[in-house]
């Protein structure tokens, strides 16, 4: 039997580039003046005024907090921040050759089958499951951070604040104050960034009405890759790769002639630059001049040459990955949870987008063109 030829292709956005796929009121990007809006808020001012729960209370409820919306926001996340015995040991038990990603998304996907309320999807339900999120992320991942390094967990102190809780339960200390403010930006300005790849994901699961913790099991994996939250951690394997300052350029010549792709450089959204790198430039530039260490000096000179050199070369800028994975190494942190962290950040904008996608849902099912052979006959296989 003859086959049929495909149709003619139709107009197609690969990698959806350019597409409006819904309305959102949580976030934009204000192309002309290159700025990042958190529920109308300039990100820069956020992270300049605001602490990290601040911003999550903005994002999930719309508006910034009052004193009493505040202490009582901040108590509720305290309390939720150990795990149990159950988790703990089941967490305890992943092979440490994994990588922590994979311990999170069998974390979260855990807490799912243990919670009785796990279809319920009423609002006040999945509030209560984002701020059980919220508190218990940062236990996992400073639990698993210490494991690798063969030290027992520390529990939550509740009380500290989201960031300085996290470092007393990495180190057995809190970091000092310029440090903890440096990694509280960093939280503020990952928190939430519209449809990108992690959130959409989020949002495809719960479009087919799936629970919360799929939605966030399923954005964990998205946001795992290189060319997304991934990239934090390859920017400081890339800067260890290259080793010397002085071999920045040569090294970034032969990378583009193989036709690498730059780890911390470019974006979807912003040709002209990421509008969060420049605070957060600032903030890892003021960790490297209280550092006075020749060993920072060298990373922080590297660092430099090799963003100029980027921008010289190609015209291409760094992204938020690129000054915040130099950062946690700068604070101590180990290459691997560097997108964990990401993770305990990003989860109040992934949370913010599911409420939203379930206040007016429309099933997310895109088409393809179908370019495969024309429909034909199944040939006698006897
Ligand atoms: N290194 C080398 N070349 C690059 C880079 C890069 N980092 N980014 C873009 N380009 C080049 C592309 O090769 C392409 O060149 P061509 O037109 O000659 O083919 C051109 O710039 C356009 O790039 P696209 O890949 O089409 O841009 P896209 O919007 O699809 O990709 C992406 C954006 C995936 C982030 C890309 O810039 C990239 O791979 N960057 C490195 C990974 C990274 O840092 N990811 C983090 C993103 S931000 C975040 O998740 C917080």
């Amino acid at each position: 039997m003859t086959a049929t030829a495909p149709s003619a292709t139709p107009d197609i956005h690969r990698g959806l580039n350019g597409v409006v796929v819904d309305t959102t009121e949580i976030s934009t990007v204000i192309q002309e003046t290159n700025s990042l809006t958190y529920r109308g808020y300039p990100v820069q001012d956020l992270a300049a005024r605001c602490s990290f729960e601040e911003v999550a209370h903005l994002l999930w409820y719309g508006e910034l907090p009052d004193a009493a919306q505040l202490g009582e926001f901040r108590a509720r996340e305290r309390a939720l921040r150990p795990l149990d015995r159950t988790t703990a040991d089941l967490l305890a038990r992943l092979p440490e050759t994994c990588h922590p990603m994979d311990v999170l998304r069998t974390a979260v996907s855990f807490f799912g089958a243990e919670d009785p309320a796990e279809d319920d999807d009423t609002p006040a339900a999945n509030r209560t499951k984002s701020l059980a999120l919220l508190a218990k992320l940062p236990t996992v991942v400073a639990a698993d951070l210490r494991r690798r390094r063969g030290l027992a967990p520390i529990q939550p102190d509740t009380s500290l604040g989201y960031a300085e809780n996290f470092f007393h339960m990495c180190f057995g200390r809190i970091a000092e104050p310029e440090v903890v403010r440096c990694f509280e930006i960093s939280l503020i300005l990952y928190a939430e960034h519209s449809f990108n790849a992690s959130t959409f994901t989020a949002r495809v699961v719960t479009s087919t009405l799936s629970d919360l913790y799929s939605a966030v099991t399923a954005a964990i994996g998205a946001l795992k890759g290189p060319l997304h939250g991934g990239a934090n951690e390859a920017v400081m394997h890339m800067l260890n790769e290259i080793g010397d300052p002085s071999r920045a350029e040569a090294w970034l010549d032969e990378a583009l002639t193989s036709q690498r792709k730059i780890m911390g450089f470019g974006h979807r959204v912003y040709k002209h630059g990421d509008s969060r790198v420049p605070i957060m430039q600032e903030a890892t530039d003021r960790l490297v001049a209280r550092a006075a260490d020749p060993e920072v000096t060298r990373l922080a000179t590297l660092h430099a040459a090799l963003r100029h050199a980027m921008i010289t070369r190609k015209g291409i800028h760094p992204n938020l990955d690129y000054p915040a994975g130099l950062a946690y190494h700068l604070m101590g942190l180990d290459i691997p949870a560097f997108t964990p962290i990401f993770v305990m950040s990003r989860i109040v904008g992934w949370t913010a987008h599911i409420t939203e996608q379930l206040a007016h849902n429309a099933l997310i099912r895109p088409l393809g063109a179908y370019t495969g052979p024309g429909q034909r006959s199944v040939p006698n296989l006897g």
